[in-house]
């Protein structure tokens, strides 16, 4: 890992992980991110690695669709690793607006299969053989689970809404263009991410926004959905260690070992919030805990075997849900510029995805 490209590395997981590749001191190579800057991506979060490391962080505003600036792209940065986080990424957007999700994450994720492909052809020996594409995909590929049982690299996929759809598109693509063409790919699939820098249109950082501003804590439905909860920064060492030491042609589930309810998550978050930052206007922020109607579709419950990269990889989560939300909830209330500048020219938590 010499010449990273990290697509989408201005969203939420790809700026994490850019901040965890720096972090590393064993890591001495440069890193290529490319990111069309949809609303999702933030230039703000990596302001600092751009400042720290002008030498080794490069920027450029391209789409993974189009196809000529990849190939550019590729042949002036001559990468030996990508990472591929570009992606429309939220659930309830893509009941509002699928065809931007098939777009981006199927014929996008094409493009780069194919620009690398074209691209790892003319390289040889070493430079060939150490060459990495790995695909960043999600549980939901998967579909919905009842009470029991949980999904392993070997479940059919069974996706139910455009996003998971689109994803599951995308993880097909990347399997077959290493069975017939020999790209020397890999696939995580990750259950829901947690951390900081994550756009506050998902369900953590919307509470925790909510909480701050006395605003109404939607929860979907009953609020009896469950997902298991992998905190960030675990997800980027993972990555790392499937990209260092995982099999061509593979794929790995990646977990936190961490089922929960989210009316479990919205009140734990509310009592952490109680002993941070306590009300002088409520006895505790689950008062705000308001039920609306549930999600289109809603997925009942996610839960991910990762036992596959822990046997083989030898990788396991550090944080337990309780260290990763204490960490979650500090980021916020310590940046509280970042995200105000979000709800300044982006986005006030408005609901998203009824559908109608
Ligand atoms: N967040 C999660 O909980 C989670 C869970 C499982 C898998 N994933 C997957 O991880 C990846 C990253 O997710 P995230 O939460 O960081 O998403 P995000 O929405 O925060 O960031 C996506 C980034 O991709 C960029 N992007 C979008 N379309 C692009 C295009 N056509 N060309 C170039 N850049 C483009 C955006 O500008 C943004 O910076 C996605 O592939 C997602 O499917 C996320």
């Amino acid at each position: 890992m010499e010449r990273v490209i990290v697509t989408g590395g201005a969203g939420f997981i790809g700026a994490n992980y850019i901040h965890h590749l720096f972090e590393d001191p064993t890591f001495t190579g440069k890193v290529l991110n490319i990111d069309k800057l949809t609303y999702a991506g933030n230039l703000e979060s990596l302001a600092d690695i751009e400042k720290k490391f002008p030498d080794r962080y490069f920027f450029q505003r391209a789409d993974i669709c189009d196809a000529p600036a990849m190939a550019e792209i590729f042949a002036k940065f001559q990468p030996d690793t990508v990472v591929n986080f570009a992606a429309e990424s939220h659930v309830d957007r893509s009941i509002d607006g699928p065809m931007e999700f098939i777009n981006t994450n199927v014929l996008g994720t094409a493009v780069l299969l194919d620009t690398a492909l074209r691209y790892w052809r003319g390289l040889d020996g070493a430079a060939k053989k150490a060459f990495r594409f790995h695909h960043v995909s999600t549980d939901e590929v998967f579909g919905s689970l009842g009470d029991e049982g949980m999904f392993t690299e070997t479940t059919p996929y069974d996706p139910s809404s455009p996003y998971s759809a689109s994803k599951a598109g995308s993880d097909h693509i990347v399997r077959a263009w290493h069975r017939t063409f020999g790209l020397p790919v890999l696939i995580s699939n990750c259950s829901n991410n947690y951390g900081g820098y994550q756009f506050p249109e998902k369900l953590i950082p919307l509470m925790i926004l909510n909480c701050l501003e006395y605003k109404p804590l939607p929860v979907y439905g009953k609020g009896l959905n469950v997902r298991d909860w992998l905190y960030v920064r675990d997800h980027c060492d993972a990555i790392n260690c499937i990209v260092k030491n995982g099999t061509p042609g593979q794929t790995y589930n990646i977990g936190g070992h961490n089922e929960m309810k989210n009316i479990d998550i919205v009140t734990t978050i509310c009592k952490l919030l109680d002993e941070l930052e306590p009300s002088d206007r409520l006895e505790s922020y689950t008062e705000l805990i308001t039920y609306v109607t549930d999600r289109p579709g809603h997925d009942l419950r996610y839960a991910i075997d990762a036992s596959k990269i822990g046997k083989e990889l030898g990788w396991l989560p550090r944080e337990t849900f309780d260290s990763g939300i204490r960490k979650t909830v500090l980021w916020y209330l310590e940046n509280r510029d970042w995200w105000r500048n979000i709800q300044s020219q982006k986005y006030r938590q408005q609901r998203l995805g009824l559908g109608s």
